[in-house]
């Protein structure tokens, strides 16, 4: 529910991409918004003010001559009401209007008269989008403080492949609620790591461990969120990349080493959550282990580099994060790895607590103590611990 009592003002203007906002309202009341739709009468052509107004529970709004407002002022009385008014679809056409400030029908009436911000996700043919006149209004618009989301390359309705696909509503919606999080980290560089690795013993079979990844994840997220420029190198995990997050896959604890020191003194912050394996196999085989072989096979294993340690111990490096996941005696353990590592933040959770799920109970440790964080989703705690980062590194 990160959009709770948001009030949310939907546009939709006319375009293919219009049916795609019906999943949207679907998305964004699930987060909690309210949301009250208003359609052009291009878009009446693609979908049916029907199936908004049963998505969002709202009659929608249509026609600047709507007499349902007591005092006849529709455009006045939904811009006034809402936090946001997010155009999705944006076609040229409507961007081209707003962008000269013509109030020719409720829509466009609405957004010239607003006092909140205006988000729009445009779509459009591939040469709509290039073409220079949709260029300056593009650039006036955002000249005047509109926020452009997308848009997104890839097939388009007419056949062709370009850019000018309206992002998805699922990225529509992340934009959304980074729109509503305060800039905590803006302009820096934050580089995550995630998930398990694997280490090998033969081409099918390996050492790792039942870390989700989704904590990792969710910091990544929370970060990007925040206004910071997000690397994330992630371990196996079925996970979706983050929104705007540049993910980069690897498998072993050497892999994972090699792409994080690559990218360390370029960051500022470092946050390091994946489960890391402390051992990796020496011996492991070039071809499948068989059995009939005789004998257990022996498996020699090595010790994996201390990726954390490492770059906490590089000069002038990154701000370091670590986490540690234990089954006991959880303040003990996490500030002894905190002072072994010489880092000034770890985030300590119980095994039992969180390992695999949604949910986890966190404590921050650093200098001053420790600072236990309420019971909550992942994506909230990983908030909060960006928020906690955010004061740290002032
Ligand atoms: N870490 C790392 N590289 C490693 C091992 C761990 O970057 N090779 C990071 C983890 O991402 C995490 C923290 O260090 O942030 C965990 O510390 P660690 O002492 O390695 O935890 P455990 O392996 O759980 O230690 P122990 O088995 O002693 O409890």
């Amino acid at each position: 529910m990160e959009l709770l009592g948001k009030r949310i003002v939907l546009g939709v203007t006319g375009g293919i991409a219009a049916y795609k906002a019906a999943e949207l309202v679907r998305l964004l009341a699930r987060q909690g918004a309210e949301v009250q739709v208003a359609m052009t009468e291009g878009a009446t052509h693609f979908v049916t003010a029907t199936t908004f107004q049963a998505l969002s529970g709202k009659p929608v709004y249509l026609d600047q001559w709507d007499a349902r407002m007591p005092n006849a002022m529709a455009h006045i009385d939904l811009s006034r009401q809402a936090d946001l008014i997010l155009i999705a679809p944006a076609s040229a056409d409507f961007l081209a209007r707003i962008a000269h400030g013509l109030a020719d029908d409720l829509l466009a009436t609405m957004v010239l008269a607003r006092d909140c911000p205006l988000l729009a996700a445009p779509a459009m043919n591939r040469q709509m989008w290039e073409n220079p006149a949709t260029w300056r209004n593009i650039l006036q618009l955002q000249a005047d403080g509109v926020h452009i989301l997308g848009p997104a390359s890839g097939e388009q309705a007419c056949g062709e492949i370009g850019a000018g696909r309206m992002l998805e509503p699922e990225e529509i919606v992340e934009e959304v609620i980074a729109f509503f999080m305060p800039n905590v980290l803006a302009g820096r560089k934050v580089l995550v790591t995630a998930g398990p690795t694997f280490e090998a013993i033969d081409p099918v079979r390996g050492i790792t461990n039942l870390s989700s990844g989704r904590m990792g994840y969710a910091v990544a997220r929370a970060a990007r969120q925040a206004g910071a420029e997000v690397v994330l190198v992630s371990g196996p995990v079925g996970l979706p990349a983050p929104q705007g997050v540049r993910r980069i896959d690897v498998r072993s604890a050497l892999d994972m080493h090699v792409e994080v020191m690559a990218r360390a003194a370029a960051a500022d912050i470092f946050v390091a959550v994946a489960a890391v394996a402390d051992y990796r196999v020496a011996n492991a085989a070039e071809h499948k282990l068989k059995k009939d072989k005789g004998g257990i096979p022996p498996i020699e294993l090595v010790e994996n580099p201390d990726i954390l340690a490492e770059v906490a111990a590089m000069a002038g490096g990154p701000f370091c994060v670590g986490f540690a996941a234990e089954s006991r005696n959880l303040e003990e353990y996490a500030q002894s790895k905190r002072r072994k590592k010489k880092i000034p933040l770890i985030a300590g959770n119980l095994i039992q607590d969180g390992f695999g799920g949604d949910d986890n109970r966190l404590v921050l440790f650093d200098d001053r103590g420790a600072h236990p964080l309420t019971p909550a989703p992942k994506s909230v705690l990983a908030r909060q611990l960006i928020e906690h980062i955010a004061t740290l590194t002032g």
